[in-house]
């Protein structure tokens, strides 16, 4: 079987990593295209060194734009390839620009071409359309022929929207996988460790999403909370270029002084921090899966969580909204004082380590037989 996996940015690639893996090891063609959505060193190759992927059979290189300009240029970018490869599947991952662009040019292939879309992390859903990634997984999960969900709630939502049940499958969380295959590694690094900073004995922030970074009261209020939990636990804050753009552009990078700023972190480093961490306040959705997997406690910076796992069986909380500084400083001493989920209590179900797995099956289980597309 030919699969044509598609990655683009910074969450994609440790998304697919484990997926490839699975395909070969099923004996499968994989077939790998970098968007080129992500495209710094630390934000892109550094992930493929970590975890020792090889590079993209096809590389776009879309770069940066508006989302109409980006996911344009996915899209007139990704066709070619597609109608040369003509994988039996398109695997798409996430919520990011990429993810649709390609779905959508899958989607709208004839039969002569007959691929067929598989989302992994399917049915995730924020509530909040002034997302781009709630735009992006809806409209992914719609044009998809196989839904693979990463958790159990992820079937309602599908259910809602009157998504046929028939094209959905719960494999768990692939992100997960990944993250147990790299922890003894990341655990001999202890990237804190190199800073003077004792395991727990610091907080981990990392910050990107539009809504918290995009305008300067918003930036300004998030950093100002940040500052002052910094007042009594040092703060390591790996900065996403997006707002490392923002806080130059508002004038507001003075905010960061007091904070421990790196430039984005490669992945096994990220995960040693993550580990090491007394609390990590984020408004990432990965870091708030990567936290309850660990048992670390998390703050989530956010008015609300598409991942509401991670909170009623995880270690997340959300900060109370509109955030404020008293507001984040008061979840953050909430959750230092709940502290790290005894070992042995298990995460969410399917967040296991072999999501990869149970997603080459249920490719394989639904692979083309007789022609004919869609289900
Ligand atoms: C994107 C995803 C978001 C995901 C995040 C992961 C969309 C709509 N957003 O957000 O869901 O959580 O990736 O990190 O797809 N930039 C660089 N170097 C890079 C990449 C980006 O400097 O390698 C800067 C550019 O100024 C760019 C900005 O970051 O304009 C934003 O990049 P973009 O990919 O558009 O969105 P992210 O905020 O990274
Ligand atoms: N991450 C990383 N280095 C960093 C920040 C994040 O390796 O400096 C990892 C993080 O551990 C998680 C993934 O990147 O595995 C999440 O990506 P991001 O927060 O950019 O996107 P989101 O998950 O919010 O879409």
């Amino acid at each position: 079987m030919r699969v044509l996996v598609v990655a683009g940015a910074r969450p994609n690639f440790i998304k697919v990593a484990p997926i490839l893996r699975a395909l070969h090891a099923a004996g499968d063609e994989a077939v790998l295209v970098h968007t080129g959505q992500h495209y710094d060193d630390r934000m892109s190759d550094a992930f493929f060194r970590d975890l020792g992927m090889a590079p993209a059979d096809f590389h776009l290189g879309v770069g940066s734009g508006s989302h109409a300009e980006q996911t344009a240029r996915v899209m007139v970018a990704f066709e070619p390839v597609l109608l040369q490869v003509r994988p039996e599947w398109v695997v798409v991952v996430g919520d990011v620009n990429s993810t649709l662009a390609c779905a959508l040019v899958a989607a709208k292939q004839d039969e002569s071409v007959g691929c067929r879309v598989a989302h992994v992390e399917a049915g995730l859903r924020s509530g909040d359309w002034r997302m781009p990634e709630e735009v992006n997984r809806v409209l992914t999960d719609r044009l998809a022929d196989l839904l693979l969900t990463p958790s159990r709630d992820a079937l309602h939502n599908l259910r809602a929207e009157g998504i046929a049940e028939e094209r959905v499958r719960f494999v768990g969380n692939v992100m997960i996988d990944t993250l147990f295959a790299q922890l003894e590694s990341a655990r001999a690094r202890d990237a804190a460790g190199a800073m003077g900073l004792p395991r727990g004995g610091y907080a981990l922030a990392t910050l990107h999403r539009p809504s918290n970074v995009d305008s300067p009261d918003a930036l300004g209020a998030v950093l100002g909370a940040l500052r002052q939990v910094a007042a009594s636990t040092p703060v390591v804050l790996p900065l996403h270029p997006r707002t490392r753009a923002r806080a130059r552009e508002f004038g507001l990078e003075g905010l960061l002084e007091g904070l421990h700023v790196l430039e984005p972190v490669g992945y096994t480093d990220m995960l040693s921090l993550v580990d090491g961490a007394a609390v990590v306040l984020t408004d990432s959705g990965g870091v708030q899966e990567e936290t309850t997997a660990l048992g670390v406690p998390c703050v989530t910076l956010r008015e609300q969580t598409e991942r509401p796992v991670t909170v009623t069986e995880g270690t997340n909380r959300l900060a109370p909204w509109p955030l404020t500084a008293d507001g984040v400083v008061s979840s953050f001493r909430a959750a230092q004082a709940r502290g790290r989920r005894p070992d042995g209590v298990p995460g969410p179900e399917g967040w296991d380590g072999a999501a990869a797995e149970r997603i080459v099956h249920a490719l394989h289980a639904l692979a083309r037989t007789d022609g004919a597309a869609g289900f």
